[in-house]
This record gives C-alpha cells, sequence and structure tokens, in this order.
C-alpha cells in the first residue's frame, strides 16, 4: 500500500515536473538593467501638471531626438489622483480625463509611462494615497498600461510610523520597509513589468535594503531645487554609495534640474556630467516644449549618457578633493575610465589654474581620451595645469572610446 503511494507521488512529482519543463512559470522581466531615463513633470511643472502637458512632453520627446538617445519614460509626478468611488477604484482628476488613453497614447510613440503614489492615506501634495488600496491600485496601473511607479512615503511618516509606533524609531523604520514590501508584492502580482522607485529621501539608508523590497531605485536624498548650491550638496553627497548601486538597483539623488531656474549652462553641464558619473537615474525635469537649443545639447549628449548608461553598472566615486576642486572617476567597461574635475568655487582658475595628478587616479603615464563637453581628442598629462570657470566640468574619457 505504502509502495503504491510512493510510486504514484513519484509519477505526479515526474509529470508536473514534465509539465513545468514544457510550461516553466514566466519569468519576472528584469528592468532598469541601466539606470531609467526619460522626463518627469514635478521639477518644472508640479501641480500644473495635466494630460496635455504630458502628451507634450511626450511629442518632445520624439521631435528633439531624446528618445532616440535613451530618455523613454514620461512620468506623470503628484497630483493627478482624484477620489475613490464606492468599491474603493480610485479615480484620476479632471486634469487626466481618460489615464488608460493617455497610456496608449504614450506607447503609440514608442515611449513608456509612469506614475506616482504614496504608501500613506495622501501624497505628498495631498492627493489620494494608497494606503488599504496597495493591491487594487497596482492592478489598475496594470490595467492602464503602467511602466514605472514612484512611491513617495510623506503622509505614512504621521498617519502610520508615528501613530502606530509612537517613540520608537526601529519600529517605525520597519513599517515603512513593510509598506514597500507589500507595493512591490503588488506590483508583481500584476505580472506586468513595472519599475519601481522607492521615494523616503534616503531614511533609513534605504541603500541598504530597497533591493530587497524589489526596489529598482531609491531617493538617497531630500528634494532636489534648480540652485547650483543644492546640486552641489546632493552630487558630492553621494560619495560612499557606489557600492550598492547596480543593473536594475540604483541609488537616486534625485531627478535632473537641467534647463530648470537660473543655472548658467556651466552649472547645467556640471550637474549633468555629476549624474552621469553617479550612474543615476536621468529623469529630465524641465519644459520641454519651450527648451532651449543649449539645454537639449547637454541633455542629449550622447557620450555624457553612454558614461551614465554604461553597462559595467558601476557607480563613480570621488578620487580626491583639492580646495574648490572635486575629481571624481568612474570605471567603464572594456577597462575605460570617466574622469571628471568640478571647479565648486566662485571663482575662476585661471590665475592659479588647478593642476590634475594623475597618480592619484592610479593612472600612469600620459593618457589618450576625448574631451566629452567639447568632443575633441585630448592628452591628460600629470600635473597638467587646468582652468575651469566657476562650477564648470571638465568631463573626460579614457581608454576604449564609444
Ligand atoms: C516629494 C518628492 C518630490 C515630488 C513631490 C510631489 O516632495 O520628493 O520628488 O514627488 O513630493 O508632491
Amino acid at each position: 500500500m505504502r509502495n503504491l503511494a510512493s510510486l504514484s507521488l513519484a509519477v505526479l512529482a515526474l509529470a508536473s515536473l514534465t509539465a513545468f519543463a514544457q510550461n516553466p512559470a514566466p519569468k519576472a522581466q528584469v528592468v532598469a538593467l541601466t539606470p531609467p531615463m526619460g522626463w518627469n513633470s514635478w521639477n518644472y511643472f508640479a501641480e500644473k501638471v495635466d494630460d496635455k502637458g504630458v502628451r507634450a512632453a511626450a511629442d518632445q520627446l520624439v521631435a528633439t531626438g531624446m528618445k532616440d538617445v535613451g530618455y523613454v519614460y514620461v512620468n506623470i509626478d503628484d497630483t493627478w489622483e482624484g477620489e475613490r468611488d464606492a468599491s474603493g477604484v480610485l479615480h484620476t482628476n479632471a486634469k487626466f480625463p481618460d489615464m488608460k488613453a493617455l497610456a496608449d497614447y504614450v506607447h503609440s510613440k514608442g515611449l513608456k509611462i509612469g506614475i506616482y503614489s504614496s504608501p500613506g492615506p495622501k501624497t505628498c501634495a495631498n492627493y489620494a494615497g494608497s494606503l488599504g488600496h496597495e493591491e487594487q491600485d497596482a492592478k489598475l496601473y496594470a490595467e492602464w498600461g503602467i511602466d514605472y511607479l514612484k512611491y513617495d512615503l510623506c503622509s505614512f511618516i504621521p498617519e502610520v510610523m508615528e501613530k502606530q509606533a509612537p517613540h520608537d524609531k526601529a519600529a517605525q523604520m520597519r513599517l515603512m520597509e513593510a509598506a514597500y514590501a507589500k507595493m512591490d508584492k503588488a506590483l508583481k502580482a500584476t505580472g506586468r513589468p513595472i519599475v519601481y522607485s522607492l521615494c523616503q529621501y534616503g531614511w533609513d539608508a534605504a541603500w541598504e535594503w530597497a533591493p530587497s523590497v524589489g526596489g529598482n531605485l531609491w531617493r538617497t536624498t531630500g528634494d532636489i531645487t534648480p540652485d547650483w548650491d543644492r546640486i552641489a550638496v546632493i552630487g558630492f553627497g553621494q560619495s560612499g554609495l557606489a557600492k550598492y548601486a547596480g543593473p536594475s538597483h540604483w541609488n537616486d539623488p534625485d531627478m535632473l534640474e537641467v534647463g530648470n531656474g537660473n543655472l548658467t549652462l556651466a552649472e547645467n553641464r556640471s550637474h549633468f556630467s555629476l549624474w552621469a558619473l553617479l550612474a543615476a537615474p536621468l529623469l529630465a525635469g524641465n519644459d520641454l516644449p519651450n527648451m532651449k537649443p543649449e539645454i537639449k545639447a547637454i541633455l542629449t549628449n550622447r557620450d555624457v549618457i553612454a558614461i551614465d548608461q554604461d553597462k559595467l553598472g558601476k557607480q563613480g566615486e570621488r578620487a580626491y578633493t583639492d580646495g574648490e576642486v572635486e575629481v571624481w572617476t568612474r570605471h567603464l567597461e572594456g577597462g575605460a575610465l570617466a574622469v571628471a574635475v568640478f571647479n565648486t568655487g566662485d571663482t575662476r582658475y585661471s590665475t592659479h589654474p588647478f593642476h590634475l595628478s594623475l597618480s592619484k587616479l592610479g593612472l600612469h603615464g600620459a593618457q589618450a581620451g576625448k574631451d566629452l563637453w567639447t568632443g575633441k581628442a585630448v592628452e591628460l598629462t600629470d600635473n597638467q595645469p587646468i582652468e575651469l570657470g566657476s562650477h564648470d566640468v571638465l568631463l573626460i574619457r579614457i581608454g576604449a572610446q564609444k
């Protein structure tokens, strides 16, 4: 009897193994093998974003050639949300009459579409969040055809963390991590590949646990603003985080401000160069229909984008600082190296040029490379004087050229 039972068990196991071999469970598609690139509505439009503006951004990604150099995500940030109906289904507000139609439009351009929510009851701008509706919302996103979710902590802090675990920071952080894991599970359950972007300002060393809750990227800081001091504090403050980044899991020092505020061209170049060195997501945050040619030239510089999107996925690091000069390097595939020298000071170096030490970068002898902002071939020699304008950058690729 027992023998018969184990025989039939063995037959069953064999049958299911054969069925599995013929019909393996669908493997979750890997997303964000390189840092996501695209556009997000928040930095320029904030709560003024609407259906028309998102369509215009999608049109411009195509018309400007940004799509061709890799900008594919069109991400709607906060303020699209309306009310929930009696069955808890979330509706859009009047600015977004038909999200499915909008997603179809974006997809018809060969682009992808992203959306925004919060694990709390409300988003940062006080619109409906996903608390208690995670599975329902994830399903809705999948039905609409959403490809990317930014999930922003905000009201989860006072409404859940502080209420459920007052005076216990560690317990608060566990609640936060569980909330991110919950939405990850809900997204995965839809079967649709959706990039998962954690936005909780780097709390509790997000880089240490975000990948384990499915995060493809996680904010490492509070919000960026379009001014050099903030960009420099955030960008140069990323030192030490390189080892946490890699294909499908990236540090996110926040979206780009290139073309916003009163940033000078030098500042825009430095911002973009530093984000490329940092293997940061490149989410343009400017007004695409009114983009100036010189801003487009920065955002579409293929050589700089190639640094950001390098297949090795190894984030760059500070090599050394010298007074107001920051020197960063990033190792690239094929043994190539990106070297960036930033003048963070307010004055020009012409009267006392900076001398770049190649040995401090582990390089010996003259190095042939390409200046990625002039496009010219250059040779770097040890202690060579370098003159940089205030807040400007010298970005060189040494070794295998793209
Ligand atoms: C937070 C985020 C921003 C943006 C706003 C929207 O401040 O950090 O990037 O999404 O919320 O309300």
